[in-house]
């Protein structure tokens, strides 16, 4: 790690927990953010979140979603779990490539990474490890979110020989939990990872995403001790559902410098957005600039931050914990109306 990248963790690390609770999510940040300029406008975008400015935000990290649909059904999933609203045939299955090519091509020049997640598996995608490619052609990190079962064969030996920069491999707290909540054997899980890591570029990073819930939030130490020597970092995702209740709350969500495309190209600045309820745009019938500057981007901050969030907010809920990092922090409005 160069001394930027140290220098720029260390104040991460203040600012998670500052922002956030905790430390923790220093590396979840700086993976999408390590541009000083971006740094700085970083911090402007925090300080209009705290300010409640109705000033759009920079952004630093397009979110694709690859694949609408899912071969597993992890039970406290947000889009295919037992909560979760209907979506079964709500958007195409898969992005297509212009569409993805669009979205990469006309990202401003702040961007710096493409998340690929979304409401699905991104390894069902057949064309993934050329995304991944594509956005490294173009000076774009590239970071996906996989469920890991679907790292073998072909599709495993493809993605290690792209330039992926990160892989992170969601799991559970430890074998049992992963039974109960995912629906897999974790040694499963585990041999692909680590076939993975044999044959994967020194520069592809590996890492590990959990849910913290009521019932494994005093087992993270197992999955620590469990992946820790194979992974460089392991983060605690809160869960979040649909048990919100009360006051529209005014969500950092909107101002963390990402936006969200979905496989039929609308665009939402929430990256829970699942259905979708905060569209500000489609990218099949505007620009993602137009769509960065336009109205709906404008009118659904003013509505935020003037205490009139849509219902999505107002039901929107997150488990917490000691020592936890919050995923989607939100403060009054100074305004009700
Ligand atoms: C929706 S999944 C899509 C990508 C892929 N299928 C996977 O599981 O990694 C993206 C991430 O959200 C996490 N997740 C699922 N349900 C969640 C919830 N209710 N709250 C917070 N994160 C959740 C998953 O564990 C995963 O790390
Ligand atoms: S693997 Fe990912 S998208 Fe599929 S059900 Fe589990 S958390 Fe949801
Ligand atoms: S309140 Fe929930 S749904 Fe609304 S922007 Fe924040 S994270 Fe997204």
């Amino acid at each position: 790690m160069g001394f930027s990248d140290k220098v720029f963790k260390t104040l991460y690390r203040a600012g998670s927990r500052l922002l956030l609770g905790s430390g923790d999510n220093a590396d979840w940040i700086h993976e999408k953010v390590q541009r000083p300029g971006n740094v700085l406008a970083l911090a402007r975008n925090m300080a209009c979140y705290y300010l409640q400015l109705p000033l759009i935000p920079e952004i630093f990290n397009l979110t694709i979603e690859p694949v609408f649909g899912c071969n597993l059904r992890c039970r406290y999933c947000f889009c295919w779990g037992e909560s979760a609203p209907e979506l079964t045939g709500l958007r195409p299955d898969l992005m297509p490539w212009p569409l993805f090519r669009k979205a990469i091509d006309e990202a401003p020049n702040s961007l710096e990474a493409v998340t690929f997640v979304g409401m699905g598996e991104p390894l069902l995608h057949p064309r993934f490890s050329e995304m991944a490619d594509y956005c490294a052609d173009r000076g774009l990190r590239s970071i996906v979110y996989t469920n890991g079962t679907l790292l073998t064969g072909g599709v495993l030996e493809r993605l290690a020989a792209s330039r992926l920069s990160v892989l992170t491999v969601s799991v559970e707290a430890d074998a049992e939990a992963s039974r109960e909540f995912r629906g897999v054997d974790n040694a499963v899980i585990r041999r692909n990872l680590e076939r993975f890591i044999e044959l994967k570029r020194p520069e592809t990073e590996v890492k590990l995403s959990i849910v913290a819930h009521e019932k494994n939030a005093d087992r993270f130490e197992n999955a620590r001790r469990e992946w820790g020597a194979l992974v460089t970092n392991v983060k605690a995702n809160p869960r979040m559902g649909y048990e919100g209740s009360g006051s529209p709350p005014v969500c950092m969500e909107p101002w963390r410098g990402n936006v969200l495309v979905l496989t039929d190209g609308q665009v939402s600045p929430c990256c829970l957005d699942c259905k979708p309820d905060l569209v500000i745009g489609n990218l099949n019938e505007q620009s993602l600039g137009e769509i960065l500057q336009g109205d709906a981007f404008h009118e659904l901050i003013q509505r935020i931050i003037s205490g009139n969030a849509p219902d999505r907010c107002v039901k929107c809920s997150e488990f917490s914990a000691t020592g936890l990092p919050r995923k989607a922090p939100k403060r009054k409005p100074r305004r009700s109306g």
